[in-house]
Order: structure tokens, then sequence, then C-alpha cells
């Protein structure tokens, strides 16, 4: 078996630093070795301490002078809207019959979606993104298309079809029966191939019937190991909408849990206008949120309140949710992060920024034991840093004097031109051409 020893500078999360301090939640190797066997780690630490144990037969790759971190992970996208990502001037719901489901309704043909994902998973490689949770559209040949595309990659990705059957236009809806019938189809032929798993993907609640709500809430309860993946309390039209269309439920939060969709595999994107009494509920079931700070400009949907989350110990990972997202790179959506937070009042250190977007987005992602950082046994997928991506960055990097400040302006300078190169299992699956 091949052993590859790669050198270089390394940042990586053990923890939460919002929990266990920031001492305590990482490592910083400026010399360090990474060992990797047959995708995986195999030993990490000091160059000291790791070079001496390696055989004469180690192949050897040298990324001196870069900073290697764990490959990044987006909690929320949806593949289908890269070509109306950036349309103008509209916000949730307008934004989706306007532009959304329009573009949505194209990938009905499978020629049209396997280019689309072709097109995704390299934008995602390209900016250090290595496992995400992915939106498909309403149609099974989306998803079909999209995982195929990550098993030649051997990514970690989950996706699911989207389910919609009410309130959205006929070429993007289904029903009940048949958004059931392709769920227990895609799960059957893709959950638990390669690197590949399933999401439970209910649109949102307006776009889903009561029928529809409880057959997913059946899905999951048969298939524990299958992610739940939706949104929620983004937008305040979208919340009076949903209080309309349940009148008794107690709140957003409590529609989703009558059918069953809140549990410990759940992931609702946004939470924006969450109570601190869902908050809690979320906390309880060991549900997950995922934060889309450019998606929650762009859209004017609101400022995600991070220290809400802490407080109840909800965990979050980031997300990007383009196309409302403007960015594929985690870099850029750790800069919008960082000012959202700080019109929240509170200031949003690199440390915690490195994790929602590494070790704390698979842990809301129930993959924190396979991915995430460089713990030993872990499935090597990282990203190499070019630290002169620009003669701006270049120059600045230069005068940092400490990891966490060079990590706080890779994230505000940094974006696509900042990776280098993307390692998935450790092979390298991306290289910048200079
Ligand atoms: N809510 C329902 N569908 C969508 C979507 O496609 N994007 C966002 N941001 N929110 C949604
Ligand atoms: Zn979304």
């Amino acid at each position: 078996m091949t052993t590859t020893a790669i050198k270089g500078a390394f940042f990586h999360l053990l923890d939460d630093p919002s929990v266990v301090g920031v001492t305590a939640a990482h490592q910083y190797e400026p010399d360090g070795l990474l060992v990797l066997e047959a995708g995986r780690v195999t030993a990490f630490g000091a160059r000291v301490d790791i070079e001496p144990n390696l055989g004469p037969d180690v192949s050897r790759i040298d990324h001196t002078g870069s900073l290697i971190v764990p490959g990044f992970i987006d909690t929320h996208i949806h593949f289908p809207q890269l070509d109306m990502i950036a349309s103008f001037g509209e916000q949730l719901l307008d934004w989706l019959e306007r532009y959304t489901f329009p573009e949505e309704a194209k990938f009905l043909d499978p020629a049209h979606a396997a280019e689309c994902a072709d097109f995704f998973l390299e934008e995602l490689l390209r900016n250090g993104t290595t496992s995400a949770l992915v939106y498909g559209t309403v149609h099974k040949e989306s998803v079909d298309a999209l995982f195929e595309a990550a098993f030649a990659r051997n990514m970690r990705l989950v996706a699911g079809k989207a389910l919609m059957d009410r309130n959205v236009p006929e070429a993007v809806r289904d029903t009940a029966e048949s958004g059931d019938r392709d769920s227990r189809d895609l799960i059957a032929r893709w959950h638990g191939k390669g690197r590949l798993g399933y999401a439970v993907t209910p649109r949102f609640a307006p776009a889903c019937s009561d029928e529809q709500m409880t057959r997913a809430g059946k899905l999951l309860a048969e298939f524990p190991d299958v992610l739940m993946h939706t949104h929620m309390s983004e937008n305040l039209g979208e919340m009076d909408w949903v209080k309309e269309l349940y009148p008794d439920a107690k709140d957003y939060l409590d529609v989703y849990d009558s059918f069953g969709l809140l549990t410990n595999q759940s992931v609702f994107a946004h939470c924006i206008h969450l109570k601190g009494e869902e908050f809690q509920r979320m906390a309880e079931a060991d549900a997950a949120i995922s934060y889309c700070p450019t998606s929650n400009l762009f859209l004017g949907s609101g400022l995600f309140n991070l220290k809400e989350a802490e407080k109840y110990g909800v965990k979050v990972g980031m997300g990007t949710d383009v196309g409302a997202g403007t960015s594929f790179s985690l870099l850029q959506t750790m800069n919008e992060a960082y000012k959202v937070c700080h019109l929240k009042g509170h200031k949003l250190d690199p440390y915690k920024s490195f994790y929602l977007s590494t070790l704390g987005g698979a842990r809301a992602l129930n993959m924190g034991d396979k991915v995430g950082n460089f713990e030993v046994g872990k499935e090597a997928d990282f990203l190499v840093l070019d630290m002169a991506a620009t003669p701006l960055l270049e120059r600045r990097l230069k005068n940092c004097k400490s990891i966490d400040e060079t990590l706080f302006v890779l994230s505000m300078l940094g974006d696509d031109r900042a990776v280098e190169h993307t390692y998935v299992a450790g092979a390298c699956r991306y290289s910048k051409r200079k």
C-alpha cells in the first residue's frame, strides 16, 4: 500500500472553540507532516515527531510555504441554481417565483442536469469545498446526475430530491406519492454508495402538503441514518405564510416537529427569526442549523444570531446557499459571517469561523467521525492555501504575527484564488493553474 507524507504548515480544529476555548480547540503545526494511506490519515503532527517513524519507500509531497487546512464543508447549497445566481432585486418568495423555479424546471433534462453537476462539483473543488449537503430539484434526474458526478470524484456528499407538491408551478411540482417513491428509489440506489449519503429534502413547509410531510417523517423513521434537509425561518413573508397555513402550530419549528422532521439528523438552513424556545428545542433534539450569511444579506432576509445558537448549544455549520448565496467560497462566507456577527454586536473570531466551515460543518451533518480535521483514521480531505494568491493578500499576510491574524486575513481577503490544491480522500482533485 502506498504511503504518502505531506509536508507544510497545518491548522485544524479539534473541537468548538466557543465551548472548550480557543487553545484547547485548535492545533497549529508550522512545520508539520500529514501521513496518508488508502485515502485516510495514519499520522499527523510536528514533522520532528513523525518523520523518524517513516519508512524509506514513502512518497513525499512538499507544500512548504502554504497553509493546509481540512476541506471546507458547505452545509447548505443548491446545485440547480448555478444559472440564476446573482439575480436582481427580490426577497425570498418573489425570488423563488421569478428566478428560481423557472431555472429548476430545466432539470427534467438529464443532459442538462449532468452538465450542471460537473460544473458544480468542479466549482466546489476550485473553492476548497470537499463535502456538501446539496439540494437537487424536484426531478430525481437531477440527483442521479449529481450523485454520479460526485461518485466519480469520490466526494463525501449528501443530497436529496426536493419534495414540493403544492404552491409551486406545475413544472417543479411532484405529488406526495411520487415524491415518496422517487426518494425511496434514490435512497436504494445511492445512500451509502462510496462516500455518498441521502437527505430527505422537503423544500420548505409552504411547498409541502401535510401528506407529503407525513411521508417524509415516515421515511426518516424508516432510514435513521438518512439526513433531513430543509429551510426554516428565513424571511418574514415566509413566516407569515407558514402562520396562515398552520394557525394551530406553536411556531415554525413546531410545524416540522409535528411531522417527525425534528431529529438529530435534521439540518435547517437559515433559522434567522427563531425564538429562544425554538433554539432550546433544536438543542434538545440535537438538530443542526446551516448559517448562510451571503444569502441572508443578498435576499435581505436578516441577521442570524450565532450567539443565541451557542448559548443553547445548537450544532451550527456554515452554508453558502448558492444561488441565493453569492459565492461558492467558504472564505468569502466567513467574511460575511464576521460582518453579520458584528452587526449583532459580537466578534466572530477566526477559530470559530474555521470551525464552522470544517469540523462544525461535519458535526452538523453527523459526519464528524469521518471528516472535518486531521485526526488519525479520518478521510484525508484537505486544501492547500496559497499565501501569495493576490498581491494584497501576500503583502498583508507577511505582516501577520500570529496564526489567528493569518486566518482572519485569509477569511477577509481570500476566495477561490487562495485555493492552490484540493485533495479528496488523499487524491489531488484540483490544482490552480498559475
Ligand atoms: N426556501 C425555499 N426554497 C428556497 C431556496 O431555493 N433558497 C432559499 N434561500 N430559501 C428557500
Ligand atoms: Zn437554500
